[in-house]
């Protein structure tokens, strides 16, 4: 639909949108920054189950705008079927381009296929697929899931480095079949395995979320009662450990060291409380450099296989420096 949008039509287009998506998680559609040739992407995002997410969205929808692309948006509650709903609905529509972040990495084949096939080009965003044929996307561009877990696993060999104690550690995953988890869980188990006195006694997933991080923790802190340190794959779920870890009467970031990732403001307050030791940085302000590359595959010009995002690292004094002009 790279083509002159009249208002009745965009109307249409949006009521279309709200009832073919309607019972995959919820669908806001329409904006549209004006222009003569309007391109229409259909996005679907994983849920709102993080800081992160919510940042993520905002990001998108607020590029969207700004670029003059119309965004059909759906939010998948967490649930792969409702993002192959949505992205054949997309299919359905002519949509001009797909976006979408993956809530799992396995079992997108079909779908992309049928998108290939409408000749409807697909950006994956945040998360990766693990397709084999990379030429069902045309682009995917989010952070090295990887590497975060292993400057999570670098900064604990530092904080241990003297110690030959053995040093426990519990793991909070995120979603299980995640990219995020199985990057996150690999990366670190990378760098803490070079030492035996690392020890993960508890590996669990709370599916990125605030309450099942908690849930899970309180479970940890029953049945392991010397636990010196707590990965969690994200801030929610550190900050939901946090509650648990207080309320076993503990001191979170003192008798208990906590690695977290993401670096929302929620979390980046806790670093400069002292309730949390370390964070990795994993930004979700890729709104900008996704429309940027939805323009690009739309006039059918190259465009790179992977865009990787680029982050650091925060310490509690580095938290205190930035925290008042955090963006999300
Ligand atoms: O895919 C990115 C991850 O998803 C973020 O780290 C986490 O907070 C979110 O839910």
């Amino acid at each position: 639909m790279f083509k002159r949008i009249s208002a009745l039509v965009l109307a249409g287009l949006t009521a279309m949108s709200v009832a073919a998506c309607g019972s995959g998680g919820s669908t806001t559609a329409g904006t549209s920054g004006g222009g003569d040739s309007t391109i229409t992407m259909g996005f679907s995002q994983v849920g709102a189950e993080s800081g992160w997410r919510t940042a993520n969205t905002k990001s998108v929808q607020d590029a969207a705008k700004n670029a003059g692309i119309e965004l059909k948006f759906s939010d998948a509650q967490q649930k792969q079927e409702n993002q192959i709903k949505a992205i054949r609905s997309y299919i359905q529509q002519k949509v001009d381009v797909i976006a979408f972040s993956p809530v799992v990495e396995s079992g997108w084949d079909t779908v992309l296929k049928e998108a290939q096939n409408a000749k409807i080009p697909v950006i994956l965003t945040d998360r990766a697929v693990d397709s084999k044929d990379t030429s069902l996307y045309k682009t995917f561009l989010g952070s090295d899931f990887v590497e975060e877990g292993r400057k999570a696993g670098k900064w604990l060999v530092e904080e241990y480095k003297d110690s030959k104690d053995p040093v426990n550690i519990v793991e909070l995953q995120g979603t299980t079949g995640s990219a995020p988890a199985n990057d996150r869980k690999a990366g670190f188990q990378e760098i803490i395995q070079a030492d035996p006195k690392f020890k993960i006694i508890a590996s669990q997933t709370g599916d990125f979320t605030r309450a099942k991080g908690k849930e899970v923790m309180e479970a940890f802190l029953k049945s392991n009662p010397d636990i010196d340190v707590l990965y969690a794959h994200n801030d929610d779920m550190g900050l939901g450990a946090i509650e648990a870890i207080e309320g076993a009467g503990k001191v979170p970031g003192k008798d208990i060291k906590i690695i977290t990732v993401d670096a929302v403001k929620d979390g980046m307050q806790a670093l400069a409380d002292g309730k949390i030791n370390f964070i990795v940085e994993c930004s979700p302000l890729l709104g900008p450099q996704l429309m940027d590359l939805a323009k690009k595959v739309v006039k059918g010009e190259q465009v790179p296989a992977r865009v990787v995002t680029e982050e650091t690292t925060f310490t509690q004094e580095q938290a205190k420096e930035v925290l008042s002009s955090r963006q999300y």
